[in-house]
């Protein structure tokens, strides 16, 4: 194990998992733990949920939720290490130490924080240009004490020490997550230099040999996301996956051959793609191209490979789910061996910023 490369990621527990998180991320987690190439890492990140105050018995049912979602799809927790954020303390007092070297602009200036400050104050249109100065300011204004908490600008910090307490090299994280990866990066050197040492490494995102995978939604624009009617869950009837794509977003039809698609149709095709196979995909794009196609086939087509691929992880998940003493036992095991990493990180760090035992 030990000359093995680290992948670690994680993923907030804000829901339920839905196939754009299956087919972006978690299926990538289960192929790099079965390639056996590596020494990977998998948590659900439920401190970094608490940055926007999720009620707390929805809190514990999401991270069971992603636990037995992460099993499910395939996670062996005899391969990967899989471990809740908070059952490694560590974690959090090097949250408080490496804050010091994380500057209050910056994390201003990220793009997920502006974002979700955004959202929280109400703000719509960012003005174009400097609308850095407008999120400051109102933030420092008005009265946003419970609506923007400092948990929230300094969710970067909490991620990066994810990371850096378990020395990753790999990170795989969607386009989203990029800047906080490159924010990492930066307070690692930062770290680095300011002590003369070249403790941290740089993590890596991480592409399985291919693009990033983007999933679209069914809504007709952009990508798969919680909002009604957009996504499907991993833990959705088939009932309900057949009714959701069969109300999908299209179009009129082609009207002349070889006609460019539309952004909705085109959203369909790449669903097809990735849950279908390349002699279906060739057929209903030859029916597009000589206006041929029935919507409600390719529909019902589509439907049918998701039901194929996620009812037997529904299926799992739900035995899994309820089973506490398999929970319990993976998590114990789980957080036993991210403790064991992150603990010596923590050690090494007090003692490199002089937090030394008398
Ligand atoms: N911020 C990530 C997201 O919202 C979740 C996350 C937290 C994470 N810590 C991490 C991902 C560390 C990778 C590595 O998707």
């Amino acid at each position: 194990m030990d000359n093995k490369k680290i992948v670690l990621s994680g993923i907030r527990p804000t829901g339920q998992l839905h196939l754009g998180n299956y087919l972006g991320a978690l299926s990538n987690f289960v192929k790099m733990q079965n390639e056996g190439q590596y020494d990977s890492y998998y948590f659900i990140a439920d401190l970094h949920a608490l940055t926007t105050n999720p009620d707390p018995k929805e809190l514990h049912t999401n991270v069971r939720h992603i636990l037995a979602e992460y099993l499910a799809a395939g996670l062996d927790p005899e391969k990967s290490t899989i471990f809740v954020q908070s059952d490694v303390p560590e974690v959090s007092e090097m949250y408080l130490l490496l804050n010091m070297h994380v500057g209050i602009g910056e994390l201003m200036r990220t793009a997920a924080f502006k974002d979700k400050a955004r959202k929280a104050l109400g703000i719509t249109a960012p003005n174009q240009g400097d609308d850095d100065e407008d999120v400051a300011k109102e933030i420092i204004g008005a009265s946003t004490n419970k609506r923007v908490n400092a948990g929230l600008l300094t969710y970067p910090t909490l991620m990066a020490v994810d990371i850096l307490i378990q020395r990753a090299d790999f990170v795989p994280v969607g386009k989203d997550q990029e800047q906080h990866l490159e924010l990492t990066r930066r307070f690692a050197r930062r770290f680095n230099s300011f002590y003369k040492t070249d403790y941290f490494k740089e993590p890596q995102n991480f592409n399985f040999g291919s693009a990033p995978v983007k999933v679209p939604g069914l809504d007709g624009s952009g990508k798969m996301g919680k909002s009604e009617g957009n996504c499907i869950y991993l833990v959705d009837e088939e009932k309900v996956i057949r009714k959701k794509v069969m109300r999908a977003v299209t179009d009129g039809g082609p009207t002349e051959p070889n006609q460019p698609m539309a952004e909705a149709v085109q959203n369909l095709f790449t669903i097809l793609k990735l849950v279908g196979t390349p002699d279906k995909v060739e057929y209903f794009t030859e029916a597009y191209n000589n206006c041929s196609i029935r919507y409600g086939d390719l529909k019902k087509e589509i439907a049918e490979d998701i039901v194929a691929l996620t009812t037997p992880i529904r299926e799992r998940i739900i035995d899994i789910e309820n089973d506490d003493a398999y929970l319990h036992r993976v998590l114990e095991m789980g957080a036993e061996r991210a403790r064991a990493r992150a603990s010596k990180t923590l050690a090494d760090v007090r003692e490199i910023m002089g937090i030394t035992r008398f």
